[in-house]
This record gives structure tokens, sequence and C-alpha cells, in this order.
């Protein structure tokens, strides 16, 4: 087995490649990706060097670096995307261009290589805020951010190869991921990091919207499952069933850390800030036999750790042009926000 990993310096990427390297000792696995501000080559640096996989620094909406990058590969797995929803709010050019462009580029290199699997990574947010009941695979689609608008046309793109030509593709909707090697401007690690050094930890609006909490080990198990037992064509949601609000995320990283109260800050919220998602992941549990085994609790305890261990791995990101990013986004909101120590 030959398998192609876009995106596979990031978060999620960089997790399924390691599962891969140490599981499935057999597969030749090849990475491409175009390290933007959130891919870092070094979160593969042994792999790199033990010669467990090939890395290829590109962008997939280059057609010549996706078509030399899809050569010879069995199967495929699209992680390269912008990923931040508050970036897309500043900057949706950027979100159009790698996940929407760039998955017709790297799927029309998929198409005329004649590969067995085309695996396009897309997310819950595609079916919009949900305020009650759980999303299914045939629910319609109503993206709402810029992020999730992008991510759907993604997708749908790769599904009308599947129905224009039998290209064999499969869609998976995970919901929020958390675990080792998350960029610090996700939630989670935002504020177990900014526990760490002291800082506010800036809860948008009343800290009340809610997610779905997967940890990234689950997500990828169940990708291994995917790209080896699913039926092309299928759309498979893959969540953890751990709804909780911000809030609640915020008193259990306080308590992991022992970082004090005082630090949580209630700012302005995000505009067109999404109430709820959550998913129904019957289908993916019968076809494939796949269930989340990790518990909020556990896989928060786990999170916290890694962090703490590997305290240069994000002092590194944050002393970095993150630091342009952070003030931007936050110093003014942060400097009108207020104290929540009652609420927790
Ligand atoms: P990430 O931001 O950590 O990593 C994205 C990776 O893609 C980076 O290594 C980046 O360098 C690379 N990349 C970006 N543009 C590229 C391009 N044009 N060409 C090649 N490489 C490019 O993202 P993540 O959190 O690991 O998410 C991975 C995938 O999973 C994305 O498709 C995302 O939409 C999806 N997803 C993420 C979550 C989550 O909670 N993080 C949940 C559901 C789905
Ligand atoms: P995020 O990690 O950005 O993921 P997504 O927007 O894709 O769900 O945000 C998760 C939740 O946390 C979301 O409701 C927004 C909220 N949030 C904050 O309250 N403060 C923050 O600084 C960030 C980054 C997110």
């Amino acid at each position: 087995m030959r398998i192609l990993v876009t995106g596979g310096a990031g978060f999620i990427g960089s997790n399924f490649v390691r599962m891969l390297a140490s599981e499935r000792p057999g597969w030749s696995i090849r990475v491409l990706d175009k390290l933007t501000y959130a891919g870092r080559r070094d979160n593969l640096a042994d792999l790199e060097s033990s010669g467990r996989l090939e890395f290829r620094v590109g962008d997939i909406c280059d057609p010549a670096a996706s078509g030399s990058a899809v050569d010879g590969c069995d199967v495929v797995v699209n992680f390269a995307a912008e990923t931040h929803v508050d970036r897309s709010i500043d900057d949706p050019a950027a979100f159009v261009r790698t996940d929407v462009e760039g998955v017709r580029t790297l799927l029309e290199a998929f198409r005329a290589s004649g590969g067995r699997l085309f695996l396009q990574i897309s997310t819950d947010e595609v079916y919009g805020s949900v305020e009650t009941g759980r999303s299914s695979e045939d629910d319609p689609l109503a993206p709402r951010s810029p992020y999730s608008a992008s991510k759907a046309g993604g997708e749908l793109l790769a599904m009308s190869f599947f129905h224009t030509w039998g290209v064999p593709v499969v869609v998976t909707r995970a919901s929020n991921n958390y675990g080792p090697y998350q960029y610090p401007e996700k939630l989670v690690p935002l504020f177990v990091t900014n526990c760490f050094e002291g800082l506010p930890l800036p809860l948008y609006g009343d800290g009340l919207n809610r997610r779905d909490w997967l940890y990234v080990e689950d997500h990828c198990r169940a990708l291994l499952a995917v790209v080896e037992r699913a039926t092309p064509g299928r759309i498979y949601n893959i969540g953890a069933g751990e709804e909780h609000t911000n809030l609640e995320v915020t008193g259990t990283i306080l308590e992991l850390t022992g970082a004090d109260r005082s630090l949580v800050r209630m700012i302005d919220d995000r505009p067109g800030h999404d109430r709820r998602y959550a998913l129904d992941i019957s289908r993916i549990s019968f076809d494939l036999g796949w269930s989340p085994s990790i518990r909020f609790e556990e896989g928060m305890a786990r999170t916290v750790e890694w962090y703490r261990s590997n305290r240069a791995w994000w002092e590194e990101i944050k002393s970095g042009r993150f630091r342009e990013y952070y003030m931007a986004m936050y110093a003014d909101r942060l400097a009108a926000g207020k104290s929540v120590e009652a609420d927790l």
C-alpha cells in the first residue's frame, strides 16, 4: 500500500501519519505539505530522518506538485486546508483557494492517476449550527462561516467526481478535535498554554456554545478504518458524543493545569458564531464497527500532559509570528473583557 497524506505536517495529519507509521509497518507513506503557518516539518522529523516517510514541500493548488505527489499512490488522504474559523473571517480568499480550488486540483491529479481511494477530510461545521438533535449524513448542508462554506465546497466537488466519473471518493465529517500537536490558535491548546503562561483565557460571547470534543487518536483510528474498509461514494460522520460548552471545557482546563480562575475573560463574540454542532455517528459504527474509546476527561488529561511536557514545541510557535496574530485578534477585546469567576 502506498499512501499520500496531504497536510501531514499539521495537527490531525501528523497524528494520522504517526499512527500509520507504527501500526501499518508495510505501508509506504508520502507527505505533501505547503508548510503554512500551521504546518511544521519538525512534527514528523523523527519519522523523516529514519526513512519511514517521504516528505515533500508543495501546494495542493499546484497541479505539478499534486500530480507528482499522487503518482503511484493507491490512497490519498487530503487533510491539507486552511482551518481556523477566525482567520477565515479576516481573509476568506486563502480558504477558497486551498479548501476548494486545492481540492479540485488534487482530485484532477488523482483522477488521472487511477488510484483506489480519495479520502476528503471534511468537518461537522458544514451542517451549520444545530440547535437541537444530531446531524446525519443525509441532512442538508448549511455552512455559515467562510471556513465551513469552503470545506462544503471542497467535499461537494469531491463527491461530484464520484458521481460524474466514478472516481472512488469518500468524505468524512469530524467534530472538534483536540490532542497533541494542535496549533495554539484553537480553543484547547490556546487555553492550556495560556494557563501555563498565566495569560488570560478569552472566552467568546456567553461561553455557552457547544461542540462535540473528539480526541485526535480516536479520529485517526476512524480514518484508518475508512481507508481500509469504506465503500466509495459514502460520507461518514465521526464524533465522540462528548458535548460540552466552552465554559465547561475551560473549567476542565483550569482544573487540570491548576491555573487560577481569575484568568478567564468574557470577550466580544466571534461574528456569526455557530451555537452548537452535534453528530449522529450510527453509520460509521454500523458500517465499519468504529466507536470512540477515549472519554473527554481522559483525552483532556493526556492533552494537558502533552503540552506540559512539550513546552519548547509551543513556546517556539507562540514567540514567533503568532504574537502578531494574537495581538490583532485579542488585544482590544481582552482590554474590554470581563471576569466570569462566578460561572465556573
Ligand atoms: P492544521 O491547520 O493543523 O493543518 C493543516 C495542514 O495543511 C498544515 O500542515 C498546512 O501547512 C497544510 N496546508 C495548508 N494549505 C495547504 C496547501 N495549499 N497545500 C498543502 N498543504 C497545505 O489543520 P488540522 O486541524 O490538522 O485539520 C486537518 C483537516 O481536518 C482539515 O481539512 C480540517 O478542515 C479538518 N478538520 C479539522 C478539525 C479540527 O478540529 N481540527 C475537525 C474536523 C475536520
Ligand atoms: P475553535 O477551536 O476555533 O474551533 P471551531 O470554531 O472550529 O469550533 O473554537 C472552539 C470553540 O471555542 C468555539 O465555540 C469558539 C470558542 N473559542 C473561544 O471562546 N475563545 C477562543 O479564543 C477560541 C479560539 C475559540
